[in-house]
This record gives C-alpha cells, structure tokens and sequence, in this order.
C-alpha cells in the first residue's frame, strides 16, 4: 500500500509515524516533508500548494491513499481535484473546506444552524467597522475573514486596540485574506479543541485536548500556532462532549447539508467552554497542530481504516479506541517565532532524546547529513505517562537533551490541569 501524506509540519512527521506503524505497513510518501517525514518514507519535491506537481506524481505512482495536511490546499480545491482524478483522499472537498477559509461563512452556517458561538458582524469598511466597535464596547474580537496563517486573530481589551486592529486588516496587513473583518463578542472561559472524523454522515470524536496558543509561559506573549497540547483535556467532560455532538457538529452538518455540501475529513472545532456550556470560537478544517501530535500516541491499533471509513462512508465507533494515558507535546521553537527567526542552525541531541518520548520534526531540515532548523516551530516532543505529572516529565527529560542556538520552548505545558490535579 501507498501512502502519501501533504504537508511538511509536526502535524504530518506525526501522521507519517502513525501511517506507517498500520499493520499494511505502507510505503510513506511525503511532500514536501522535513528531515523527520525523510526517515519514515520518501520525501517529494512538491510544495502542499503544488496542484499540478502532486497530481502528476499522484498518476505516475498511483497512490492508495493521501491525506492533506494543511488548510491551505484544502480551501484551494486539491481534495476535490485529486478525487476528480479518481485518488482515494482523506480531506474535506473546497466548499466545506470554507469552515475554517472563511470564517464569515463558519460564522453564517453556525447562526443559522444555531450552533452556540459568539454574535459577530462583517465589515468590509473602517468606518463603519470602528462605528460597531464603539457601540459594542471591549474587550472585542477582531478577525481576518480568511486564511491568515493564524495571525489574522486580535483579541482587543480597548475599543482603541480593536480600531487598530480594523486599521491594519483592512488596511492590506493580511493581504486579502483581510478584505472583510468579521468582529466578534468577547468569550469569557476555557479553551479546549475537539476534533470529529466525519464520512459525510457520521461523526466520531476524537479524543479532547488543550492547546497553548501564546508563545510564553503563563499564557503571555503573543498568539502562535500552537506551543504544546496534552490529551485528554479533562474539562471537556461527557456532559460537555454530549452538547458538542448534538448542538455544534450535529447541527453544523445538517446546516450544510441543506446547501448541498458534503463534510468528508476531519473538522475540528476550538471551543470556548464557560460554566459547562461549549461555544465555537473557531473551525478548522484539518488535525490540529500540535494537538494531533499528543491525540496520535494514544490512538491504539491501526489508523488506516478510519481514515478508509470517512472516505467511504462506513465510519463507526469501533474503528478507534484510546490508551488511558494521557501525552504531552511541548513545541520547540526558533527565538523570535511567532515573528522573525533564524534558520540552518544545527540541532543536537536528537539521538539521546529518544527514549520515553517520540521527537517529531516540524520546521526541520537535512543539509549535508546534518539535521537544521527550518521554520518557527521546530520540533514536538511528545511523550505518554502513567499520569499527566509523569506525562509531562517525560517529554520535558527528552526537550532537555536537545538543543540549538536561539531555541525556546514553554517551561508550562498542561499547567492548568497540573493545577486542577
Ligand atoms: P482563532 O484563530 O479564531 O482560533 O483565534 C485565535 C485565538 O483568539 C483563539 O484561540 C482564542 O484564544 C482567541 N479568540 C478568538 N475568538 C475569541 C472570542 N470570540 N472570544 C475570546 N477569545 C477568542
Ligand atoms: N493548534 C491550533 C491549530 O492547529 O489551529
């Protein structure tokens, strides 16, 4: 069997290492990959965005399955120009991919589906926009329509700090990506993601986690995509997963539905969670990044059928089961992410660090036999425990074998369920 996964980040060295540990043992194909894909399977030369390279490359070697990893390729239409090819494709096709490419169209499907989430409005005009904002008062949300990278998001505590951020979006600060601003009430709460494998019809849970969006410890900083996650979450409890079920993706599906859009892939919904009640903040189309990473190593027995099951429409319960362990993931990033970085700078460590922990590559790179930093976040080292205390020991042992010039990594990854524990 031929596997063949996009993307290049800690998301896709996961899903590689996963894919491959299916008892078909499949040959791995990754595109573009990094230096941690490059030791499970063939790295391609195509980048995710690549359409005509990875469907040339597609028809050359007739792929069994591929999974898209990133949202951009998603929203562009290649889950869709792939199956017109007639490739099996684990992703959603470009109009449900519009969850998370435009999240005017996320916020219209939820009001009229009545899905809980914050009221909003859309503005294409400063005036006007600054007009609302005045009206409705801070703490207030300002956000990009579309695919921003997950820069296009400012969480304004002063009405002056959300005119500005209007300013810079409709301004060109996100190119068109911010051609409309979709203003949003502030939601007070937890966060929590919950991602659902769907077949169209079916919806299967995966298992709860909890990301660490800002760079430094004790939630300060500024946003990134993501610094560290742990599953299960814990405040997500059944009383809660059973609203997201029915009152979010339940409701967002039939919502679709009606528009004749069919959601096939992943559909991940980050949550706000205030006294026991869920509200979206934000869909995304594809696995999380780095929850998967943490959701992956205790995902137990083969990968491949569920992902066969969303595509053919066959998706039940029993396709997964979960190890009670909960994992840690602790992202190690580049000094300067989430803004500028430097790249080529030689990591050490990597061979000592494996052990308790699995070290999967994000922003990685070979030259010349050795392994060099290649993006922002660089490394997820992430590792399973008896409990989330020993969960977290054990990844934080492998993150300090590692080093290179510049590195920095959150000290407090799952601290809030330490608290709570
Ligand atoms: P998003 O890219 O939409 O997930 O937004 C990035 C981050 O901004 C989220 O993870 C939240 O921490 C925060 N955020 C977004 N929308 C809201 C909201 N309506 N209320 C409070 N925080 C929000
Ligand atoms: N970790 C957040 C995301 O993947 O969007």
């Amino acid at each position: 069997m031929k596997v063949l996964v996009i993307g290049s980040g800690g998301r896709e060295h996961a899903l590689c290492w996963k894919l491959k540990n299916d008892s078909r043992n499949p040959e791995i194909f990754c595109t573009p990959g990094n230096a941690g894909t490059a030791q499970i399977g063939t790295n391609l030369p195509f980048s995710a965005m690549d359409r005509a390279g990875i469907i040339r490359w597609s028809k050359e070697n007739r792929p069994d399955l591929t999974v898209i990893g990133p949202e951009a390729p998603l929203c562009a239409g290649l889950a869709d120009a792939l199956e017109a090819e007639g490739f099996r494709v684990f992703g959603p096709c470009k109009a449900a991919a519009e969850l998370e490419g435009s999240k005017e169209f996320a916020k219209e499907i939820m009001q009229a589906a009545g899905v809980p989430t914050a009221a909003y409005a859309v503005f294409t005009d400063a005036d006007s926009a600054c007009a609302y904002v005045r009206e409705r008062g801070a703490p207030i949300v300002i956000k990009a329509d579309g695919l921003a990278a997950g820069k296009g998001v400012t969480v304004a505590e002063t009405v002056e700090q959300a005119e500005a951020a209007i300013q810079d979006a409709l301004g060109g600060a996100f190119g068109d990506a911010g051609n409309r601003v979709v203003i949003e009430d502030f939601l007070p709460g937890e966060e929590a993601s919950i991602l659902a494998l769907i077949d169209g019809e079916h919806v299967v849970l995966l298992a709860s986690s909890q990301d660490h969006k800002r760079a430094f410890d004790g939630d300060r900083g500024p946003n990134t995509g993501g610094m560290g996650a742990y599953s299960p979450a814990p405040i997500v409890t059944d009383a809660i997963l059973e609203k997201v079920r029915t009152e979010i993706y339940a409701r967002t599906l039939a919502e679709l539905r009606k528009r004749g859009i069919t959601y096939k892939g992943v559909l991940y919904a980050g949550l706000m969670i205030d006294n026991g009640q869920p509200s979206v903040v934000e869909f995304n189309c594809r696995f999380g990044d780095p929850e998967i990473q943490a959701i992956l190593v205790r995902w137990e027995g083969d990968m491949i059928p569920a992902l066969e099951a969303c595509i053919d429409g066959t998706l039940s319960d029993d396709l997964i089961t979960w190890k009670p362990e909960p994992a840690v993931c602790v992202v190690m990033a580049a000094g300067g992410y989430p803004a500028g970085y430097e790249k080529g700078n030689e990591i050490s460590g990597l061979d000592e660090a494996v052990g308790q922990a699995v070290v999967f590559h994000a922003g990685t790179a070979l030259e010349h036999g050795r392994t060099v930093t290649a993006g922002g976040r660089v490394l997820s080292v992430t590792a399973l425990g008896t409990d989330l205390r020993s969960a977290v020991d054990n990844a934080y042992a492998a993150v300090e074998k590692i080093s290179w010039k510049g590195v920095f990594y959150r000290k407090d990854i799952a601290h809030r369920e330490l608290k709570r524990s």
